[in-house]
């Protein structure tokens, strides 16, 4: 007799597409997978922005390579979407009208090279924070995409932190715009890790499905502890007054986040929530005649 979704769940082995699975637990893949994927592609704009002015031919080797590899988890991931029955266009067209989410971290304007420095330590830091859990997600495709991109971004983590490393010891222009990016991107990357407990609609459901692993704010907990001593290593200040070691909890403690913010990026005004939308709509619609003359063989030969 084969498992049931609960046998396989307990035992803690993993789904598969061909396996029966509730409808409520293939909606909610869908959705953060498809979400998670979206990230990922409109995550290449902050920083393609900066590919044609990164200040060395090394430097610019880096971002590029960064920002393909942003388009390979969005390919990797929109596969692992397909197995659960839905279309890349479907996907897509989700995005386009507002009906899917990407994440708030992407709605924050890159005004300096040093922004790619902290979003490769921090962004990029507390995705890995996030995203290596998934790695034991319960369902199969999602779960070994994951492993592949976390290789990935622990080389974009390396590649930010070494960045912010060589502004922070250059002159005191360069320190300064160093601290600068990391004062613009240290609240928006607590904020990635979702809403608090209290608050989160999805959590206790899919850690009972074993989709979600920790908490959020297990998670966010566990990215302050890990970026304080960074921050120390960089000489940077975290712009945050209230960071203190708690020997009693074992962590650190830290000051409020504003979560009315978190709720305006969300609801679709944030610094660049608009130009971020546009930009890829009109990707979109520039791309049309690549999709087309890349399917137009198989659609004759279904045709036929
Ligand atoms: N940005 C945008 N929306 C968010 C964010 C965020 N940072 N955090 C939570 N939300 C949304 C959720 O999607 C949900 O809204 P919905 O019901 O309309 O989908 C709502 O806020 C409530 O949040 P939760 O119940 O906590 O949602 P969930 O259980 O899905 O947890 C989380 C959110 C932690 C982001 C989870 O989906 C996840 O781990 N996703 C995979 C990682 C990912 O998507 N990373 C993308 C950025 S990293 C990168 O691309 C480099």
């Amino acid at each position: 007799m084969s498992a049931t979704f609960d046998d396989i769940i307990d035992a803690d082995e993993r789904i598969e597409p061909r396996d029966d699975m509730p409808d409520a637990y293939r909606r909610t893949l869908i959705r953060q997978i498809a979400q998670h994927a979206h990230s990922e592609i409109i995550g290449m704009q902050p920083e393609g922005s900066w590919i044609t002015r990164a200040p060395s031919l090394k430097r610019k080797a880096i971002l590029l390579a960064k920002v393909q590899d942003e388009a390979g988890h969005g390919l990797y991931l929109y596969g692992a979407a397909e197995t659960l029955g839905v279309s890349r266009d479907e996907l897509l067209d989700a995005l386009h009208d507002g009906r899917q989410r990407y994440s708030s971290i992407f709605n924050y304007p890159t005004p300096t090279w040093a922004d790619m420095g902290a979003i490769g330590w921090l962004v990029d830091g507390a995705a890995i924070v996030n995203q290596v859990p998934l790695c034991r997600c319960s369902y199969g495709p999602y779960a070994r995409a994951m492993v592949r991109i976390c290789k990935e971004e622990s080389f974009h983590q390396r590649q930010g932190y070494e960045l912010l490393y060589t502004l922070a010891h250059g002159t005191p222009a360069q320190k300064r715009m160093a601290q600068e990016a990391v004062d613009r991107w240290w609240w928006p990357s607590l904020m990635m890790f979702g809403p608090p407990d209290g608050e989160s609609t999805h959590s206790a459901q899919s850690m009972a499905w074993k989709i979600k692993r920790h908490s959020n704010d297990e998670l966010r907990q566990r990215f302050i502890d890990m970026a304080v001593p960074q921050a120390e290593i960089l000489g940077l200040t975290l712009p945050d007054p209230d960071l203190r070691w708690n020997p009693g909890r074992g962590h650190y403690d830290h000051g409020e986040i504003d979560w009315s913010e978190f709720k305006r990026v969300l609801a679709g005004d944030g610094p660049m929530n608009a130009q971020r939308m546009a930009h890829r709509r009109r990707a979109h619609e520039d791309g049309a005649w690549v999709r087309a003359a890349a399917s137009a063989y198989a659609a004759r030969e279904e045709g036929a």
